[in-house]
């Protein structure tokens, strides 16, 4: 099949604020859409459709997480060896594939279980309101600074075990390697945050290896599978991981979904009325606007075929889980919010063997998190317009940086 001749702007403050037209018109016109790079390099393929989304996420081993397994020897020993930082950051979970991916899984899932999340509801909640006392009186606040942004953070420290009296520190660091680096001083700067945090890190690990406690570092330090543990490398990229893909995903949630409400006071008034439609309504949120534009890349293992188009091996592909989430083909009326559909099949938290770890956390975080807001701010409203708000430039998510709002006293 020939290339296709079109071409769609992916970037850009006016594509982030919405991405939908667009998607809606390559998921109709180029389903699969070969996108050459700015440079000419980094060409991308973009999958935007439903099925070929849950096709390519569902299929591991064709579509692989880690690109290095793509290359021959003689391509991999062209490249600069990366730097102990970058190697600490990027072998994680997400990057792996096969026996390697199941078993750093499977360390994880045996304490970031649901009862152990289950079991920080109350502690969650209390987190949700002592940050709403923060600003009641006020009378105003930005949402995201001042609500969503630090919850997930002293939620994951809550869990993790970051004794009370380092939580401050803990937040800074967490706050800089959150943030995205655009320029090389900015990474600079994380760069040296980050050490300080490994060096941290490295004492607490020594701490619980002496003293166990009942939180999940110590349960990462015990946890062990077909007698193998996890080497000191991989908690590091671990507790990262577990801090970062939980961060501005649970911040997106919490204000898209506040903004959805506030541009359909219909259901924001329902959700008010039947607080318990909370867990469905998060649903649809994660549905409707949700918190990642795309997944996180994957390679062709092999030169392979998909919707008549040919990707070689190590090309890039995309799937679109926005997109996918607003396909008519999957859903009825897909571009109406509706908090009492039944949106189950949704992609928001991704599909198949990388599905999202942090599911059942991030749902009470988005649950709790909406229902105090629309419980403890009478009248609260938006007090920008939409279309002035400024939209995260980070590919990956799908979300805006401030929401500033009012209530009544
Ligand atoms: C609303 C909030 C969240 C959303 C929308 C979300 C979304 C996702 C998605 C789409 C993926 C799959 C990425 C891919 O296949 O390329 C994923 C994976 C992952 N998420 Fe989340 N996430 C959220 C919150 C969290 C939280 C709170 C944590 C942990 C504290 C977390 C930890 C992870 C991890 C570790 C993976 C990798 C799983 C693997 O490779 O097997 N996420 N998430």
């Amino acid at each position: 099949m020939s290339m296709p001749k079109r071409e769609y702007l992916l970037y850009g403050q006016e594509f982030k604020a919405d991405p939908f037209p667009i998607y809606a018109r390559m998921r109709e016109d180029d389903p699969i859409c070969y996108h050459v790079g700015i440079t000419g390099e980094n060409s991308l393929w973009f999958v935007s459709r439903y099925e070929d989304v849950q096709t390519v996420l569902r299929e591991h081993r064709r579509f692989v997480k880690n690109w290095r397994s793509t290359r021959t020897p003689e391509e991999l020993a062209k490249l600069q060896p990366a730097s102990e930082l970058t190697q600490l950051l990027d072998h994680h979970m997400l990057n792996a594939d096969g026996a390697d991916h199941a078993r750093l899984r499977s360390l994880v899932n045996k304490v970031f279980t649901t009862k152990m999340i289950n079991q920080q509801r109350e502690q969650i909640q209390s987190i949700a309101d002592r940050l709403i006392d923060d600003v009641a009186a006020h009378g105003e606040m930005d949402l995201i600074d001042d609500f969503a942004f630090p919850l997930p953070i002293v939620v994951i420290a809550q869990i993790l075990g970051i004794p009370p009296e380092d939580r401050d520190r803990f937040r800074a660091w967490s706050n800089a390697f959150v943030t995205p680096t655009l320029s090389e001083a900015e990474w600079q700067e994380a760069a040296v945050l980050l050490t300080q945090f490994v060096a941290y890190l490295r004492q607490l690990f020594d701490e619980r290896r002496r003293s166990p406690k009942d939180d999940l570092i110590t349960g990462l330090l015990q946890a062990e599978e077909d007698g193998q543990r996890l080497n000191e490398q991989e908690l590091f990229a671990m507790v990262i991981l577990l801090i970062t893909a939980g961060h501005e995903t649970t911040v997106n949630l919490i204000g898209n979904a506040m903004r959805a409400l506030f541009a359909h006071p219909d259901q924001m008034t329902k959700l008010r009325e039947e607080p318990s439609l909370i867990g469905n309504a998060v649903e649809e949120f994660l549905r409707y606007d949700g918190p990642v534009d795309r997944a996180t890349m994957r390679f062709a293992a092999e030169d392979t075929e998909l919707g008549g188009f040919t990707i070689r091996r190590g090309e890039t592909i995309v799937p679109l889980l926005i997109s996918a989430n607003r396909d008519p083909r999957a859903f009825d009326n897909p571009d109406d919010l509706d908090i009492t559909r039944q949106p189950g099949k949704h992609l928001g938290f991704g599909f198949g063997v990388h599905y999202c770890v942090g599911a059942p956390l991030a749902r009470m975080e988005g649950a709790i998190a909406i229902n105090t807001l629309l419980r403890r701010l009478p009248n609260l409203r938006l007090t920008a317009e939409i279309s002035a708000l400024e939209w995260s430039i980070v590919p990956l998510f799908h979300g805006t940086s401030h929401l500033p709002v009012k209530w009544d006293e």
